[in-house]
């Protein structure tokens, strides 16, 4: 960005202007000045010669000294060419010349006042015009002179108030980079070009703030997830580490190493199953891209239902579906999303509990909700439980509590969202997905 002085670039324009508009406008008044003199002289030639003409010879002598105080010449003289002159159809007509400095008026007289004064010659100097405009041109530059400096007095006083609001921009801009952060132009009159670039600075000081508070929240809350991540990796391998020092140290028999053994495969696998949650998580935080493929997001339930019943088996699981829920998106991740809200609501439903999964079409939308008649989430935990490790009072079996924050991703990454639905027998969860139609048809 260039940043020379604006005054001395406004100056510099504004001046040169002003010089340019004096100067025209004096060679015009000059021109117009000299013209109307020079024309003035004329006249009292002509005036002269008309007063000459037809005269007495002593009113010829009159008005010639009269002529010779106005510094006009008067010379009497025979006609070198009567016979042009009257054949003139209308009598003799002044002739206007110029001789140097000299302005010559010729007149052949009707009546000469004198034998052999046929001809009147009028002359006068032009030196006067000549000096009267000097006068002017003089005058002119000074007035000039003094227009330019009372121009140029006014014009960096006028750029100075008229920039003092961008002095105030680069202050309230230093004082909100010193920590007053609250600190706004504010202008008064915001559809103005200054009050435009000053709404535009707040907006873009707000902006910044948003994103600083944005970073900084989500900074808190990567801090918090590695520190619970490091909680819940630090258990199992402890208990790992454990078994396995108690295995090799004291050598026990059977049944106690049985159980050992099976302590350690247990923990292993829980190690296993928690790296492997962090791991999708992290890939799906990393925008890692999901498989785009046409998905039977009710056949993913049944499968998600079978296989989960399988698992935990007693609880009465119903699933029902709509033909034609079709996504595009990624089967294994959407999947892995239902199972979990299977495997949660069969957890909280318990063994005598019922559950009830749904898959339908709802305009361009396809929506998977997962219900049980379990105790539900209390209102203060519905958005909580979307964070990572989060697990509420009373922990039901061995998850880490990673589960929904993953299917809340998996279901963003696939420009739907999955929230808690409340409002029935128990818990209710609600995955919605866009349906490949609207997909395929395009914004
Ligand atoms: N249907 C539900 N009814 C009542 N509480 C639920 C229900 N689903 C989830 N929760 C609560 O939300 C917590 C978080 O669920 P989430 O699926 O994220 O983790 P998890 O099931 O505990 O462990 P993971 O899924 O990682 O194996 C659960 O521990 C439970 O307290
Ligand atoms: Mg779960």
């Amino acid at each position: 960005m260039s940043t020379g002085s604006l005054r001395r670039r406004v100056a510099l324009v504004a001046l040169p202007l002003l010089i340019i508009a004096l100067a025209g406008s004096a060679a015009v008044v000059t021109l117009r000045y000299r013209h109307g003199l020079e024309q003035d002289l004329r006249d009292r030639l002509l005036a002269g010669a008309k007063a000459i003409n037809g005269a007495s010879a002593d009113q010829t002598k009159l008005v010639m000294s009269a002529l010779a105080l106005q510094g006009i010449d008067t010379q009497l003289s025979a006609d070198p060419n009567p016979v042009a002159t009257l054949l003139k159809p209308h009598g003799p007509t002044p002739e206007v010349s110029m001789t140097g400095q000299l302005l010559v008026v010729r007149l052949p007289l009707d009546r000469p006042p004198a034998p052999g004064a046929t001809v009147a010659t009028l002359s006068a100097s032009r030196a006067s015009v000549n000096s009267a405009v000097r006068r002017l041109v003089v005058i002119q530059i000074a007035v000039a002179l003094a227009a330019v400096a009372i121009a140029a007095l006014l014009l960096l006083r006028g750029l100075r108030s008229a920039l003092r609001p961008l002095q105030h921009v680069g202050a309230v801009a230093a004082r909100i980079a010193g920590g007053a952060h609250d600190e706004r132009l504010r202008p008064d009159r915001p559809e103005t070009e200054l009050g435009r670039m000053a709404s535009a600075f707040d907006h873009m000081v707000d902006e910044l703030e948003e994103s600083i508070g944005r970073a900084r929240r989500s900074e808190s809350a990567m801090r918090r997830f590695l520190a619970d991540a490091s909680h819940e990796l630090r258990t199992p391998i402890a208990a790992l580490q454990a078994s396995a020092e108690t295995l090799l140290r004291e050598q026990p028999d059977r049944p106690e190493r049985d159980e050992l053994e099976a302590r350690v495969a247990g923990d292993a696998a829980r190690l296993g199953r928690l790296v492997g949650d962090l791991l999708d998580l992290a890939r799906l935080e990393a925008n890692e891209q999901l498989a785009r493929e046409r998905v039977d997001v009710g056949s993913v339930a049944v499968r998600a239902v079978a296989e989960a019943a399988g698992h935990l088996p007693g609880t009465a699981v119903d699933v029902d579906s709509d033909d034609g829920a079709i996504v595009l998106g990624d089967a294994d991740a959407l999947s892995r999303a239902l199972r979990n809200l299977v495997d949660n609501a069969i957890a909280a439903a318990g063994r005598s509990g019922r559950v009830w999964v749904r898959v339908e079409r709802d305009g361009a939308n396809v929506l998977a909700s997962v219900e049980d008649d379990g105790p539900g989430v209390p209102a203060a935990d519905r958005e909580r439980i979307f964070e990572g490790f989060v697990r509420l009072e009373p922990v039901r079996g061995p998850g880490a509590g990673l589960g929904l924050a993953i299917a809340r991703r998996v279901a963003r990454e696939h420009g739907g969202d999955l929230t808690y639905a409340g409002g029935g027998r128990g818990g209710r969860f609600v995955l919605r997905l866009p349906g490949a139609a609207a997909l395929l048809a395009g914004p």
